[in-house]
């Protein structure tokens, strides 16, 4: 197992330019098995979650190559196919692939998603949206069994926006006989992303990025090549490492627009933020000011931003108070934060009330899930003395080049192996 070493106090100058959207290459890759051909994708991040789903699709027959960030996938033969439970539960989005395989191939079986350290993360509305598309969809002992003779499009609504269940649903009806409607859709980015690769391949959808979307089903999804757009939760993430470190930090080659919620909030901070058409630099001052921030579906505050922001404000001057409303339990950076001096409070388990303090002090913590991973980092990079940030495979599923990344603006930060046995994902 490996843990990153940082020597905090260095401020952050230079440019970045930001790998490929991990969420939006998971959500393509769920998809491409329902093209009936090769698929050329672009710019694809090379981390764990990528990796993994790429395995997973070949499991189903699909053909995968790997050069650099570009992966060819050829999707014409696919079959059933045992699958191991372990691959599918360390990935969530493995369930998003029960959709477009069951427009395929007719039937499978698919392990269940676990929940993971955030919350439950349950799958029920993915569920109900592929029953009324026309799938029949049992669990037994922890694996879904679904089968369809024909898939046929239908208006639903969804409970919550949920980003998962507008991608899983959106991409499996665009095989659907007929018209889907799909109510209170979720407006990430990553969805407006999925619904460009997949109408780049013929497919029929208007209104992503919007509440409601409408596809209308065709019979093949044809060849296509595609790019990723770069990662706004890796670019945020270095912009907040920027304004941790008093520091200096341009990001590269990303849609100001898509950062809107970081950037109000990084200014309201009193950090100066300017932008470009594909940049955002961020300029900070030795000590921020406190915020409230509450986290809320696309176009509000992101909440893989939230745990970030918290490192943040454990430094700025006065109280902040930071709302989870996404996830039941998004609280794993807290005690490690706290191991390092800061001063979080939690209330009812998903509200944070951060009182800042002068400094932090470099510790030895736990990533406990992605994000919180990444705000321990961001922490070791302002705190006082050396931090030691353990089980970093959950970073490595979603930043590239972490280490490197935050070097080259002049970090001091160097994986580094461990004796402890790597903690089960
Ligand atoms: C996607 O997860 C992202 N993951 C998450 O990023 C992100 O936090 C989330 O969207 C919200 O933006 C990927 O794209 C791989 P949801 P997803 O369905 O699709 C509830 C990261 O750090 N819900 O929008 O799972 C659910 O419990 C990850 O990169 C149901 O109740 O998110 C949650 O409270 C973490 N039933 C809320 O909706 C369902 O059937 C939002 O979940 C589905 C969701």
């Amino acid at each position: 197992m490996s843990a990153f070493a940082i020597k905090g106090g260095q401020r952050l100058v230079g440019e970045v330019d930001v790998a490929g959207s991990k969420n939006t290459a998971l959500a393509i890759l769920s998809s491409v098995v329902l093209v009936d051909g090769l698929t050329v994708l672009h710019n694809v991040p090379d981390v764990s979650d990528t990796r993994t789903k790429a395995k997973l699709i070949e499991r189903f027959g699909a053909k995968v190559e790997w050069s650099e960030g570009t992966l060819a996938i050829d999707a014409t033969h696919l079959e059933m196919a045992e699958t191991d439970e372990e691959m599918v539960r360390s990935i969530r989005t493995s369930f998003y692939l029960l959709g477009p395989l069951l427009a395929r191939i007719g039937r499978l079986e698919l392990p269940a998603p676990g929940g993971c350290r955030i919350g439950a993360r349950p799958v029920d509305y993915h569920i109900k949206g592929l029953n009324s598309l026309g799938a029949t969809i049992e669990l037994q002992n922890g694996v879904y069994r679904a089968k369809t003779d024909a898939l046929v499009g239908a208006d639903m609504l969804l409970e919550k926006p949920s980003a998962g269940a507008t991608q899983h649903l959106m991409a499996t009806a665009t095989l659907a006989r007929g018209c889907t409607v799909i109510r209170n859709a979720a407006m990430e980015p990553e969805i407006v992303a999925l619904a460009d690769f997949l109408k780049s391949c013929g497919a029929r959808i208007e209104g992503a990025g919007t509440s409601v979307i409408t596809v209308q089903g065709v019979s093949a999804l044809q060849p296509s090549e595609f790019r990723v757009e770069a990662d706004r939760i890796q670019a945020g993430t270095y912009l907040v490492a920027g304004a941790i470190t008093a520091g200096d930090v341009r990001v590269n080659g990303l849609r100001p627009e898509h950062q809107a919620a970081v950037i109000s909030k990084l200014r309201d901070a009193g950090a100066e933020v300017s932008e470009g058409h594909d940049w955002v630099r961020v300029q900070a001052p030795d000590r921020l000011k406190a915020l409230t921030v509450r986290t809320m579906p696309h176009p509000g505050f992101p909440t893989d931003m939230q745990q970030p922001m918290a490192a943040l404000l454990t430094l700025a001057e006065g109280t902040s108070v930071i709302e989870e409303t996404i996830y039941e339990s998004r609280i794993g950076h807290v005690q490690e934060l706290n191991r390092m001096g800061a001063n979080i409070r939690l209330e009812g388990g998903s509200c944070a009330i951060i009182t800042g303090v002068d400094s932090l002090s470099g510790a030895s913590v736990e990533a406990s899930d992605l994000r919180a991973g990444a705000a321990l980092v961001l922490a070791g990079l302002a705190a006082q003395g050396e931090t030691l940030v353990k089980n970093i495979h959950w970073i490595d599923r979603g930043y590239q080049k972490l280490e490197q990344t935050l070097t080259d603006l002049g970090g001091v930060i160097k994986r580094v192996p461990t004796e402890e046995q790597e903690v089960p994902v």
